[in-house]
């Protein structure tokens, strides 16, 4: 997750960016990898960002969603 929000330019000051990771990973644990854009946007609302970079922030949460199904946890840690 956190390289897909690197790739996809979904931070800009990083004030926000630990709070997103966090809960963009809860997400894809209670919701699963196929996530559409509307409910990464509902499951975000309550994690604001200052620099209102949530177009990259969505984008950066679908990636990496559909990344961690394709890594095994063992590699994901390393
Ligand atoms: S990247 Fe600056 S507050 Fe979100």
């Amino acid at each position: 997750m956190q390289a897909a929000f690197r790739e996809h330019h979904g931070l800009q000051c990083g004030y926000c960016t630990p709070g997103m990771v966090m809960s963009a990973i809860d997400i894809v644990n209670r919701k699963g990898h196929a996530l559409d854009e509307q409910t990464i946007r509902a499951e975000l609302e309550g994690n604001l960002c200052r620099c209102t970079g949530y177009h990259n922030i969505v984008k950066a949460v679908a990636a990496g969603a559909q990344a961690m199904a394709q890594t095994p946890l063992t590699q994901a840690a390393e």
